[in-house]
């Protein structure tokens, strides 16, 4: 066992409410400081984690010299400023998805990360899930043979949960295509081994109500002629977890859900209600039970929603509990190792790099091409025609 990691956090809202049983108990870390602009937030933090320190400000916390690297866990059109003050303080930086809102700011992170000699990681993505890597693992021992077609749908009530106004805002990444197709394209980049060519697609603002894009559907072409069709949907109706058996996306069973449940609690709030509300649920909110969370291991794998490969052996359909083999001697599912903690091989890949120097999966080049993707499938919503991709890169198997 190596030492603890001592991490600072910028950001407490809801990524780092997801976050929190692990954090708080994962043997690898420390947690020694945080920033956010909320007092209430930063009160709850001191009374979490005795002895550590609360900053108003990211530069602050950059400054921290109890701090050796940062969950960066603000709103996404921050990324690049806060993850290029941590660099330049010498401090390692676990980004949340999407990396950033334009390639530029990527590229630029990526720069300060290499002139500082840090590492750049990004966490969380469902492209890291287990079952994910499993069946990664399973394609790259040539046992079921290359991976031709790749099946991803996700129909959730994103859209419907409690938003920020931003959050509506196209310029400021606002809309499902950078937070949600940021993790489905890196599951389909993984499952088929990172080289995308170009994307085809279409986003969707369906519903008055939410004023964004809340749907889209995208085919991706890989370098080697394999092809991906990619669907999500965040508008509250059909929710796809009926054919994950009913287990969510944060590997949790849930009672089956009826259609406009999450519309039903939001229709008739007013934006100020909504956004209080949006508050509450978060770190240091009225929502929040006293008290830490249980170090409790998860029951099942976090998935993001259906996908299906089809490789020329074998078709491969990840499960929240694995990977089902259906080829020519029937179905086999292939159970994935759940982690000790809810996302446990983020914590593990990022501290192997920081602590050990090994090199992260998930790294800047590869969060940019997960975000040159994601921007690719707006340019061609809205220039109506298929986007050539140019700064894809090789899964490191
Ligand atoms: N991996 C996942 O499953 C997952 C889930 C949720 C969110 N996210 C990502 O996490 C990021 C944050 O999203 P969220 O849903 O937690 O948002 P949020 O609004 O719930 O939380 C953002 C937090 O950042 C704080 N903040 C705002 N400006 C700040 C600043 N300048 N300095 C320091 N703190 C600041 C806010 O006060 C708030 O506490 C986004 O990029 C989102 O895509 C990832």
């Amino acid at each position: 066992m190596t030492r603890r990691l001592k991490l600072g956090v910028a950001g407490l809202g809801r990524a780092f409410m997801l976050w929190l049983p692990t954090l708080a108990h994962h043997p690898r870390l420390q947690l020694v400081a945080c920033a956010d602009p909320r007092p209430e937030a930063r009160a709850r933090f001191r009374q979490d984690f005795p002895g550590s320190t609360a900053h108003g400000s990211v530069e602050a916390l950059c400054a921290d010299p109890e701090v050796e690297a940062v969950y960066l866990a603000t709103p996404h059109h921050h990324h690049a400023a806060h993850a290029i003050a941590a660099a330049r303080a010498g401090r390692h930086v676990l980004v949340e998805k999407p990396m950033a809102v334009t390639v530029a700011e990527a590229e630029a992170m990526i720069e300060a990360a290499d002139r500082a000699g840090t590492v750049l990681m990004l966490g969380h993505s469902h492209g890291q899930d287990g079952p994910v890597r499993h069946a990664r693992r399973l394609i790259a021992s040539g046992q079921v043979g290359a991976p031709r077609l790749i099946h991803a749908l996700n129909f959730t009530d994103f859209l419907w949960r409690p938003r920020r106004p931003e959050e509506f805002d196209r310029a400021l990444g606002g809309g499902v295509v950078l937070i949600q197709a940021s993790h489905q394209l890196d599951v389909i980049r993984v499952l088929g081994g990172g080289l995308l060519a170009s994307i085809r697609g279409s986003a969707f603002a369906l519903d008055a109500a939410r004023p964004t894009d809340g749907a889209y559907t995208a085919v991706a072409t890989f370098a080697d002629g394999a092809a991906a069709t990619a669907t999500y949907s965040g508008h509250g109706r059909y929710d796809s977890d009926a054919l994950m058996d009913w287990i969510g996306e944060t590997g949790v069973r849930k009672p089956p859900s009826w259609p406009g449940a999450a519309r039903g609690r939001l229709a008739s709030m007013r934006p100020e209600e909504e956004l209080a509300a949006r508050i509450a649920r978060g770190y240091g909110g009225t929502g929040q039970p006293p008290g830490l969370p249980p170090a409790a291991p998860p029951d099942f794998h976090h998935h993001f929603g259906f996908v299906l490969v089809q490789c020329e052996h074998a078709d491969l359909r990840l499960t929240a509990e694995g990977v089902e083999i259906h080829d020519d001697s029937g179905l086999t599912l292939e159970r994935t190792k759940l982690p000790a903690l809810p996302r446990g091989e983020v914590v593990e890949e990022f501290c192997d790099a920081v602590l050990l120097g090994l090199p992260p999966r998930h790294d800047g080049a590869w969060g940019m091409a997960t975000l040159e993707a994601c921007l690719a499938l707006t340019a061609s919503t809205r220039d109506g025609r298929e986007v050539r991709l140019h700064h894809q890169l090789r899964f490191r198997d």
